[in-house]
């Protein structure tokens, strides 16, 4: 049996815990460790194990993981697992990957979550409640649980299906594995989806539809239709291949930042950091000034990275200042934000363990208003311990 471990990481958490994963599978089966920008979705059916790992983004895991996920061949017969990391929200994300991958034909055998911090999230405090993760003990429990997938997949294949877990369902099951709108801190914020016909390469193309976790999307509607379950996740949106899918109305303008480069800062093509690192490849350098793609997750990263702070979010006060609001609110009246009800929940059930005391969090300061360039360097965060 061989055995592949595959993940994205945008500022090494993930990283972290895939490599963990990995140490824990080779004790038991030949394993290749790769990022999804690294193999050819086509080459997985070489493999008989595959686990497949995300950062959380927006409830579901990421759009370029999505992508990759889509790709991949027919893959009966084998087993699988998928595995995350996430800040004070861990909500929604196997309920998206889990039945994507089994229509794909793969046995889902397992599932893990693990705690990550936050460095491009620029609304967050930072220091943030979850700064710190993985540290060793994660991580020894990561590659615990690498070494138990490859075991259960051993006793799978030698006939043992029983041990392929049902997903948990129904409201009791863990937020991980329910479909999770994004409402706040978007206020009423479902935008209205639209598709430009002129653009939409229907029926020679159906990936939004395909992509799409809630399969709320009828192309063949006249004109198409996003159906009332649509999570707003943008999983479409981003991934159509030429932007047809618009957004509009109010909220549309706070869901995404609109992002351009200062070019009298801008040091590129000697600096390429952003476009190197940008996981939906979505910087367009050939055009004068430069511009961000419609695939832009709005994840951040090229902002936090970039040595010069060339890039600027024209529209940050509709997006990541209006979200901090609620973070300062919380500390000012009492701390009722719902993602630190959560995470205190989650520690009382021993789900989580602070490395930040409370006092430390950076209350007066969300990552936005960091001046130093760069924010935090990607050399750094993606360094192999
Ligand atoms: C654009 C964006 C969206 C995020 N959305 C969520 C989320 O919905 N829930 C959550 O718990 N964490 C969320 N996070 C936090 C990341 O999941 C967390 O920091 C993760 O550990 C980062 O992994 P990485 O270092 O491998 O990139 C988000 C981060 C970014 C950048």
């Amino acid at each position: 049996m061989k055995g592949l471990v595959v993940y994205y990481s945008a500022t090494g958490s993930t990283k972290k815990v895939a490599r963990a994963i990995h140490r824990g599978m080779s004790g038991v089966i030949e394993t290749d460790l790769v990022t999804v920008k690294d193999i050819d979705p086509d080459e997985v059916a070489d493999y008989d194990l595959v686990g497949i790992g995300s950062p959380i983004w927006f409830f579901r895991e990421t759009a370029n993981v999505r992508l990759f996920m889509h790709r991949l061949p027919r893959l009966d017969g084998k087993s699988g697992f998928v595995f995350c990391s996430h800040g004070t929200a861990p909500l929604g994300i196997f309920h998206s990957m889990v039945p994507f991958l089994r229509r794909k034909g793969l046995s889902i055998i397992g599932w893990g979550d693990w705690y990550g911090s936050a460095y491009q999230v620029l609304h967050a405090p930072k220091p943030y409640f979850t700064d710190g993760h993985p540290d060793g003990i994660d991580l020894a429990e990561a590659e615990a649980f690498g070494r138990e997938m490859a075991e259960r997949a051993l006793k799978v294949a030698a006939g043992q299906s029983e041990l392929i877990p049902k997903m948990p369902a129904g409201p009791d099951a863990d937020l991980l594995f329910h479909p999770h709108p994004i409402g706040e801190p978007f206020p009423g914020a479902n935008p209205t989806r639209a598709v430009d016909l002129k653009t939409c390469l229907h029926p020679d193309c159906t990936l939004c539809e395909d992509v799409c976790p809630a399969h709320c999307i009828q192309l063949l509607d006249d004109p198409p239709s996003f159906g009332p379950e649509c999570s707003n996740c943008s999983l479409c949106n981003r991934l159509c291949p030429t932007g047809a899918i618009v957004l509009e109305g109010e909220a549309a303008k706070r869901m995404q930042p609109i992002k351009r480069i200062d070019m009298t800062k801008c040091s590129y093509p000697e600096c390429r950091l952003c476009v190197t690192y940008c996981p939906m490849d979505s910087l367009d350098f050939s055009q004068d000034p430069p511009v961000f793609t419609h695939a832009c997750e709005g994840c951040d990263l090229c902002w936090t990275i970039c040595p010069e702070g060339a890039i600027e979010i024209v529209n940050l006060k509709d997006t990541h200042a209006k979200m901090w609001e609620g973070f300062s609110n919380a500390r000012r009246g009492g701390q009722d934000h719902p993602f630190l009800e959560m995470l205190r929940q989650a520690q009382a059930e021993g789900r989580f363990r602070p490395l930040v005391e409370m006092d430390d969090i950076g209350w007066e300061s969300p990552v936005f208003s960091i001046t130093r360039t760069p924010r935090f360097d990607i050399h750094d965060l993606l360094k192999e311990e």
